[in-house]
């Protein structure tokens, strides 16, 4: 599958070749809602080390993480930490699942809360999370450049939102097993998710023939996805891409998953500027609150489909 592969160092400049780029990100998220990065600024020892913290985290004795848990409230809304460990069961199948959420914007109201062990998590993690926050926010403005809205549009909003990191460990299922999906099918809330895979798995719903396509991770790339409220933002410009996870079959796979949002309570509206007479507001407004609530909410379909006018 061919996704752009979009060269973010491209955009710092100030030429033909930026015009280039923003027409690759608008094509890409009109047909994909997908795209990869590269020279994206986060370095790959940061990745690598980013990894291997996580790794080292889940790795420690299930007592220690327990402790940890404890000390996160299972609040989807607690403004901290939040470490949870799932455990999902389809069936007779177990999957195992765990994940280590951390809210990280602003960077100084939230470190604290953050996993004391292993010693090095948070300088290593605070490294990832404050580079890759720098690249959403680059991202951001190329976005709002490529919808013809100006790459300032919304800048201050978008700089003050919520950033949610999710550090992802599949294990990979036993032989018996029939359970082939680590994540189902589901679009991300945010404006924009920048993923990073320890091995490939994910997979996006191609639009144009209804099928699931293997999206691989190039080495040093990222990958980009479009989040339900750019989809609305956007007044449907952009589509929101779905998504799922497959497994690895004989090694945990691990992901970073980096939420780029609006501030909780802000409501977003389709932008003015792409309503027109002949093209009215297609959604309602909504806030990132909403969106989040709504996964959890046990509605059938999604909030995005439903604020549809
Ligand atoms: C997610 C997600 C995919 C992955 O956490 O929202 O889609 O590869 N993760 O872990
Ligand atoms: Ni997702």
């Amino acid at each position: 599958m061919e996704l752009p592969m979009v060269d973010v160092s491209l955009l710092g400049q100030d030429s033909n070749e930026k015009s280039i780029v923003i027409k690759q990100i608008q094509e890409a998220c009109q047909t994909w809602g997908a795209f990869h990065v590269i020279n994206h600024g986060v370095s790959e020892a940061v990745i690598q080390a980013a990894m291997e913290v996580n790794r080292n985290f889940f790795d420690l004795p299930e007592m220690m993480k327990k402790e940890i848990l404890e000390l996160g409230s299972r609040d989807m809304f607690s403004p901290v930490k939040l470490l949870t460990f799932q455990r999902s069961a389809r069936g007779s199948d177990l999957l195992q699942r765990d994940l280590v959420r951390l809210y990280a914007n602003p960077f100084e109201d939230f470190i604290d809360f953050w996993p004391t062990h292993p010693a090095d998590y948070r300088e290593k993690m605070g490294r990832y999370t404050k580079d890759v926050r720098k690249l959403g926010i680059t991202l951001f403005g190329a976005i709002m450049e490529s919808l013809n809205l100006g790459p300032t549009h919304l800048q201050e909003n978008f700089d003050k939102g919520m950033h949610m990191v999710i550090a992802n460990s599949y294990s990979p299922p036993t032989p018996e097993s029939s359970i082939k999906i680590g994540v189902a099918p589901h679009s991300d809330h945010g404006i924009i998710t920048i993923l990073l895979q320890s091995s490939p798995g994910l997979e996006v719903l191609d639009m144009a023939d209804g099928k699931w396509k293997a999206l691989p991770c190039p080495e040093g790339s990222l990958q980009v996805l479009v989040g339900d409220h750019l989809e609305l933002l956007s007044n449907g410009i952009y589509k929101s891409v779905f998504h799922r996870a497959t497994l690895s079959t004989r090694t945990t796979r691990m992901s970073l998953a980096s939420f780029h949002n609006f501030e909780l309570d802000e409501v977003v509206e389709p932008a003015t500027e792409l309503t027109a007479e002949d093209c009215p507001k297609r959604y309602e407004g909504c806030s990132t609150r909403d969106l989040i609530k709504d996964i959890y909410s046990g509605e059938v379909g999604r909030l995005i489909d439903r604020l549809k006018i």
